[in-house]
């Protein structure tokens, strides 16, 4: 059964056409990838899921229920939870007060949401730095309390929007972990993730943006080989070029931490 349907997502700013005519079906309990070059559209399609952003055209059915254009407050109390690419939390505020925050959502006394946020602090591995304020934490700290401020609402579906970028590879290897361990457990997942080698180890279907519009969709696999892919995003030098340090190529390039079409943060 799919939990979401998108159907037509179309989003402009101005003249702009950022996400075009776009439809994305994902089933309960899957784990799919969206992939695409710098300004193809994957947040902001995040961002319409999550309702932060009004789609200018197209529907939503979420879990059964027509919820085009409802409010974030109302998407993430039907279930839909997201990371955003650079920390939302409140910097003036710890770790644990973040998360419990968001845990507020389910549970309205004060002692219910911090036992809860305290569950989620320790599934990610995040119990060391949960009293120091969110502005201290490191780069990958940052990362996961944004995942941890997701999950505290209790989503159903789960998108992650690059969060493993700027992180070492040991750190990135563990944050691998915590998402299959989360997926695991029966969450659906939709992760935005430049680093080609973690798609293709961790999703099962992948969904191609480029320049707003859906390219190509299917297993990992023939993502990678579909040559409208390849000759859009994969095989041009450009994105290499563009590569925020690491050695950027393609999916064949055989490096830990090869990554494509990446921007630096
Ligand atoms: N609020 C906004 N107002 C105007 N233009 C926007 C806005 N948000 C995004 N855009 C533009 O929409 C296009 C898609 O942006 P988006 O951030 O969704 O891309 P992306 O695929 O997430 O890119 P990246 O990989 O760099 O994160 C880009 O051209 C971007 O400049
Ligand atoms: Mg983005």
């Amino acid at each position: 059964m799919s939990l979401l349907e998108v159907e037509g997502f179309t989003k402009r700013f101005g003249g702009l056409v950022a996400v075009d005519s776009v439809d994305l079906t994902v089933g309960q309990g899957e784990i799919v990838g969206l992939i695409g070059p710098n300004g193809a559209g994957k947040s902001t399609l995040f961002s319409m899921i999550a309702g932060d952003q009004r789609p200018t055209s197209g529907r939503m059915v979420f879990a059964g229920r027509d919820v085009t254009g409802w409010p974030p407050h109302r998407a993430a109390a039907a279930g839909v939870g997201r990371t955003f690419q650079l920390m939302r939390g409140f910097p003036t505020m710890t770790v644990r007060e973040n998360v419990r925050a968001a845990a507020h959502l389910r549970h309205r006394s004060r002692s219910a949401a911090s036992q809860a946020a305290d569950a989620v602090i320790g599934e990610l591995g995040l119990d060391d730095v949960a009293d120091r304020l969110a502005s201290t934490l490191t780069a990958a700290s940052r990362k996961q309390l944004e995942v941890a401020r997701a999950l505290a609402t209790e989503p159903r579906i789960l998108l992650l929007d690059e969060v493993l970028s700027g992180l070492t590879p040991t750190e990135s290897r563990r944050s691998v972990e915590t998402i299959l361990g989360l997926h695991r457990r029966g969450l659906t997942i939709v992760m935005v993730e430049h680093v080609l080698e973690v798609i293709m180890g961790l999703c099962e279907r992948v969904v191609v943006l480029h320049q707003g519009a859906k390219l190509s969709e299917g297993p990992p696999s023939a993502v990678v080989s579909d040559p409208a892919v390849v000759e859009a995003y994969l095989g041009s030098g450009r994105f290499a070029a563009e590569d925020s340090g690491t050695s950027g190529g393609g999916p064949s390039s055989g490096a830990s931490n090869s990554t494509v079409g990446a921007r630096g943060e």
